[in-house]
């Protein structure tokens, strides 16, 4: 496990650790603390050694640190102009990358942007190594980020703290992604999720019989194909002096058959990935009672599976929600807004500030927006816009959809208030989830998030190997630490 963590200028410059830097194409990042000749030098050997600064260039060498000889180790940042947060993060993965297996400990002085720098290097270092020997040969398991002086120390300390969190936070979400369908049962994540509890936070679980006192046929409803019981878990996060209260919302199809209107094969290959909602849930609880927002948070994870089995739902049958509205299921693949309707009743019902809902809800948002961008539907401009900007800290792009009055009718129902698919096949699907969703939020501020898309990679990213990658976490951080 790689820890970076923060420690004095003048210790990192006497030890005998390589010393890790960044580099524009034009020149040094910092490094101040080297004199004119020295970085001159340096630059110099880099250049020797085909170095020219580009992003995603690493480079590895002896020279004199103006005293005495030592390794220094470069890692391109591209054009000073073209700088950005995402490139000093995709720069400290390549870092990580390139030398993960050759040096166990670093210093590194990335400058400025220490958190950026920090996410860049833990988030690269995750690997889920629960069914095969982890990797072989990794040695960087420490990274020391240097202060001057004691004003230094603490804003160092503090962004080091932060990358730390929300690295735990994404791999606790990427770890429960990636495991396979049958080993987390709702019961068994119910169960996980109570470890959760502790100072400030508390867990409650809504198992079936609970959910059905309460109304919840419509989650219920998608439960029946399962042996395995449901369970809707219900975190609670309370520090004093809140003000503010807002509800976190997950998806939790623990595996995405399809049920009855079945999926083909290909389709359902990464359908572990459906409850990618509730694990971002999950993950953000397990770092908040130390993150210490000043907001109240309520999580909620809505967890089942959707098969087939002898007493699954079937197309045509009509399911009633807790705030009473009955919907008509003629698609049993379109489970996830069923499962979500009866989940935001109950929070809505919390009165809460805010409802975010994360929802791996439909394959259209990634014919719409690709892999790396989330589509986000909303009642509360103002809200959204809190998200956003929180979004772009995090360097985990939203975009907005329309929630349009022409489509309401889509999702009217023949012989129940609603359908739990649009009228016109192939058209509008994510808008149309989004709507749907609308209706159980009554009159609370409120973001649906379809993570269809960016909840899961079929290939390796800069800092996130194949499978689930965690999106949007860190975006919940920034949100929640802004109050
Ligand atoms: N879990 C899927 C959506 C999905 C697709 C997630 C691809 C991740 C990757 C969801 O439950 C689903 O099946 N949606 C249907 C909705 C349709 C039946 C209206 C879809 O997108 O096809
Ligand atoms: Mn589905
Ligand atoms: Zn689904």
């Amino acid at each position: 496990m790689l820890k970076v963590s923060a420690g004095a200028l003048k210790d990192i410059l006497k030890g005998t650790d390589p010393i890790a830097l960044f580099a524009f194409e034009e020149g040094l990042a910092g490094a101040a603390f080297l004199s004119p000749a020295a970085r001159k030098s340096l630059l110099a050997r880099a250049k020797d050694e085909g170095f020219s600064g580009k992003a995603g260039e690493t480079v590895s060498f002896l020279a004199s640190d103006g005293s005495k000889e030592r390794r220094f180790v470069l890692a391109g940042l591209g054009k000073k102009a073209s700088l950005d947060r995402e490139g000093i993060r995709k720069a400290a993965a390549s870092l990580y990358k390139a030398y993960k297996k050759r040096f166990p400990s670093l210093g590194f002085c990335p400058h400025t942007e220490i958190q950026a720098s920090a996410e860049g290097l833990l988030l690269s270092s995750y690997e889920f190594s629960r069914y095969k020997k982890p990797e072989e040969g990794v040695l960087l398991t420490s990274v020391l980020v240097p202060w001057a002086d004691a004003r230094e120390r603490a804003r160092c300390e503090a962004a080091l703290a932060k990358a730390a969190l929300a690295a735990e936070a994404v791999f606790f979400a990427r770890d429960l992604v990636n495991t396979a369908p049958s080993d987390k049962t709702p019961l068994s994540l119910a169960e996980a999720a109570k470890g959760l509890a502790g100072s400030g936070v508390t867990v409650s679980v809504i198992e079936k019989e609970e959910a059905a006192d309460l109304g919840m046929g419509s989650f219920l409803g998608v439960a029946r194909g399962s042996v395995h019981p449901p369970a809707l878990v219900h975190l609670i996060y309370k520090p004093k002096g809140a003000k503010k209260k807002v509800a976190l919302v997950g998806k939790g199809i623990t595996f995405d058959s399809g049920g009855l209107s079945l999926k083909p094969p290909q389709s359902m290959e990464t359908m572990k990935c459906d409850m990618a909602g509730a694990a971002l849930v999950f993950g953000v609880f397990k770092v908040l009672a130390r993150l210490k927002p000043k907001v109240e948070v309520h999580g909620y994870a809505v967890m089942t599976y959707n098969l087939p089995a002898a007493a699954a739902y079937k197309p045509g049958d009509v399911l009633r929600a807790r705030n009473g509205k009955t919907i008509e299921v003629l698609n049993t693949d379109a489970e996830g807004r069923l499962v979500l309707a009866d989940a935001l009743c109950l929070a809505a019902e919390e009165k809460p500030d805010a409802i975010v809902d994360f929802a791996t809800l439909t394959g259209a948002v990634l014919i719409a927006l690709g892999s790396s961008v989330t589509g986000a539907m909303t009642n509360d401009k103002a809200l959204l816009a809190r998200l956003s900007s929180a979004s772009r800290l995090a360097d985990e792009p939203l975009w907005e959809l329309p929630l349009p009055k022409e489509y309401e009718e889509n999702i009217k129902g023949k012989i129940a208030d609603l359908q739990n698919i649009g009228k016109v096949r192939g058209e509008a699907g994510t808008l149309i989830g989004g709507l749907f969703l609308r209706e159980f939020v009554g009159e609370t501020p409120w973001v649906h998030l379809d993570i269809a898309g960016t909840a899961w990679t079929d290939s390796e990213k800069p800092y996130c190997p194949a499978g689930g990658t965690g999106v949007p976490v860190r975006t919940v951080l920034e949100y929640l630490s802004a109050f």
